[in-house]
């Protein structure tokens, strides 16, 4: 038996998967829990932690709750956590005010976690209006029921203000308005929070994956989000998008949803040298869980392949309901 070249496959690939230490050793890709974000809803008023139907496993929190979920997963070692408030249903009305009022109960959640676990994880905010207006858009609206920009970005800035006044480290710009991570930068600095981050919404697409979300938050949402979220046919304006935030003063960019957007991930973490984040958002988890209850697809092998997919793409950082989770088992 002679093993001439040309005989027999010159290269074999296979033998560096030949076993599990073998495969350990020659991954390119590793997930670390300090790279994870955990997003957190706190819903004011609740007594009791409430289960979102369409996120099994991941509930509206109490204050209480909150800060033992916190606390978890700063002793599992995540990196941060990000955090969603759900007023009271009659607080909501057309400005979103429980957005800036400093006893807000986002605000409430954001002191509650600094002065839990401030030390130890990286607290961030979501800086939009949606969870606080009764009409569910992430702005206000004008005279003909459209986004008003301009009238928005005033409220992200006083937004911004009352946040980094409740401490947080990072803010989250969300909305998708223009103008929006210069607007919350110069309100940030002129009230002398100059070391306050702003982790910008770059790419964030107007996507169908944002469904359990909405449960999640109690929104009222009627209609959709294409006037200010990006078109799923889009990749250029994503470049676009990026280019203006990192004028604007980005100190991260964020691209979201995450597995239907890892060629738009991909190009952006190419393009840049800021910390690029992906958020694995509600409908991806949602479709994970769904299909593992059914017994269709091994639950944590799936949600390893998803987030080491997300790494592989270019993410620096991920948000995943997740988090704490996957940070206990790496
Ligand atoms: C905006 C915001 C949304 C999500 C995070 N921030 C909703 C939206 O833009 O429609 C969705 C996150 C998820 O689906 O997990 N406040």
């Amino acid at each position: 038996m002679s093993n001439t070249y040309g005989e027999f496959p010159a290269a074999r690939p296979r033998r560096l998967r030949t076993t599990p230490a073998m495969r350990r050793l020659v991954a390119e890709t590793r997930l670390h829990p300090a790279e994870l974000i955990l997003p957190a809803f706190v819903r004011e008023g609740a007594t009791t932690p409430v289960p979102i139907s369409a996120m099994p496993g991941v509930v509206q929190h109490t204050r209480d709750s909150l800060r033992k979920a916190a606390v978890e997963a700063a002793r599992a070692g995540v990196g941060g956590i990000m955090l969603f408030g759900v007023p009271e249903e009659e607080k909501k009305d057309a400005i979103g005010s429980p957005g800036t009022d400093p006893d807000g109960i986002l605000q409430v959640a954001i002191r509650d976690v600094i002065s839990e676990v401030g030390d130890e994880l990286v607290v961030m905010s979501d800086l939009c209006l949606d969870e606080h207006t009764d009409h569910g858009h992430c702005g206000v609206l004008d005279a003909d029921g459209r986004v008003d920009n301009d009238a928005t970005l005033e409220r992200y800035a006083e937004m911004a203000r009352v946040q980094a006044a409740a401490g947080v480290h990072v803010v989250g710009a969300s909305g998708m308005m223009d103008g929006q991570v210069a607007r919350s930068r110069q309100a940030l600095d002129g009230a002398g929070y100059q070391d306050v981050s702003i982790l910008a919404y770059t790419a964030k697409y107007a996507s169908a994956f944002y469904g359990p979300f909405r449960e999640a938050v109690g929104s009222s949402l009627k209609g959709d989000r294409k006037t200010y979220q990006q078109d799923p046919a889009n990749f250029r304006e994503s470049m676009r998008e990026l280019a203006l935030d990192l004028a604007e003063g980005a100190d991260m960019v964020m691209v979201k949803p995450a597995l239907p957007y890892l060629d738009v991930l991909s190009k952006v973490a190419e393009s840049v040298d800021v910390p690029v984040a992906a958020y694995q958002i509600s409908g991806e988890y949602a479709m994970v869980e769904a299909a593992a209850a059914n017994g269709w697809i091994d639950r944590e092998r799936a949600i390893m392949e998803t987030l080491t997919s997300v790494r592989r793409a270019g993410a620096s950082m991920i948000l995943t309901y997740w988090a704490t989770e996957v940070a206990r088992q790496l």
